[in-house]
């Protein structure tokens, strides 16, 4: 019988990617998403690349009976939680708001998903945020986290021990923590894409919206770090790859693989690659010019982190494909797409 796969957040960047390859790979998929942070776009662009209206609720789960009708609704065997807050700076400024509305809603999914009948599997969206600044390059599963540096990755790391304890603690639940490094690109179709609201904090959005013309310049922020070039160096992984992930760890749960009741993988490419080089890959690939300029180095950022894939490649059978100049051509044809370009 077809499993049924609950994304919650699937309207976003990553949960729209990560819908279109779960039904890909034949399961189905209940999207769920209080439409806080996007429009319909990647919606309308899920169902339009696969050809089928998906079931869709819109429901925040913060509100616990929301959730309660959601599971009795529909046979959710295994659920993906994408849904929280994630801007590093907002969660500075409105820490409880973080809190609040990334710890609740979790617990609530958990809550519900641990007495669902014949028990659940639980995949967290984390983040490579949860090593914070760490000299030893690049980094597994075991390197130590370090206190986070600001309410959003403090959220990570807390929702991750809350997964940990709850599946020590409860029979009905499973675990799997997947700790992304940079997700950029989008679906080669152009159909579904990153969509920020207001200006963009990341990095690829921002040289896209430069590009197209929305912003004038792009700053690249410090060139006089400890790296080849002085610029920070970061581990991008595309977002097609990032998706395929989780339908391998989906698999690995609900096929009754995994080999402890609670697993963390890095999902990331194990190359790391520095910002000149990407605006330089961008420009190449794209045959275009960008407006830049060096600007100060942005307050709290790590001066490098890459992944060390090992433990996914090995066990979950994932490694990441495509490269960057595939990725940044993806994500230059989406910024056209959504300019209508
Ligand atoms: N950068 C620029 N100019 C910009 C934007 C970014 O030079 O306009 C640089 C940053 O300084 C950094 C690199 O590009 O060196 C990547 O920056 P991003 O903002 O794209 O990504 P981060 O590595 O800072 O962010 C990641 C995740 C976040 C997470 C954060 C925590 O994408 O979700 O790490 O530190 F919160």
């Amino acid at each position: 019988m077809k499993k049924t796969v609950l994304v919650s957040g699937g309207a976003g960047f990553i949960g729209s990617h990560v819908t279109v390859e779960l039904c890909n790979a034949g399961y189905d998929v209940v999207i769920a998403d209080n439409m806080s942070n996007c429009d319909e776009t990647n919606y309308n662009g899920v169902c339009a690349i696969l050809g089928k209206k998906l079931p869709f609720v819109k429901m925040d789960f913060c509100d616990r009976g929301a959730v309660e009708k959601l599971f009795a609704d529909y046979p959710i065997d295994a659920v993906i939680h994408f849904a929280a807050f994630k801007a590093v700076g907002e969660s500075v400024a409105e820490p409880l708001m973080y809190y609040h509305n990334n710890l609740v809603s979790f617990i609530n999914l958990l809550e519900v998903a641990r007495q669902r009948k014949g028990g659940c599997n639980v995949l967290f969206s984390s983040s490579a945020t949860v090593y914070g600044e760490t000299d030893r390059l690049p980094v597994t599963e075991e390197s130590p986290r370090q206190s986070a540096t600001s309410p959003y990755g403090n959220t990570k790391q807390m929702c991750e021990d809350i997964l940990r304890d709850s599946v020590r603690a409860y029979a009905g639940i499973k675990g799997i923590a997947l700790r992304y490094f940079n997700p950029i690109g989008a679906h080669p179709s152009a159909l579904i894409g990153e969509l920020p609201r207001g200006v963009p904090n990341n990095l690829v959005p921002f040289i896209t919206q430069t590009a197209i013309g929305k912003r004038e310049c792009l700053s690249i922020f410090g060139n006089d770090y400890p790296t080849a070039d002085g610029t920070c160096l970061r581990d991008y992984i595309d977002i097609v790859d990032l998706a395929k992930a989780h339908v391998c760890a989906v698999a690995r749960m609900l096929d009754g693989r995994m080999k402890e009741e609670y697993e963390i993988f890095n999902v990331g490419t194990g190359r790391p690659v520095s910002v000149l080089e990407l605006v330089n890959a961008f420009e190449k690939v794209n045959g275009l010019k960008l407006n830049y300029k060096i600007a100060p180095c942005r307050p709290g950022d790590v001066v490098a982190i890459w992944a060390d894939p090992t433990r996914a490649n090995k066990e979950l059978g994932w490694k990441a494909e495509r490269s960057v100049e595939e990725t940044l051509a993806a994500a230059w044809a989406w910024e056209k797409h959504i300019a209508g370009k």
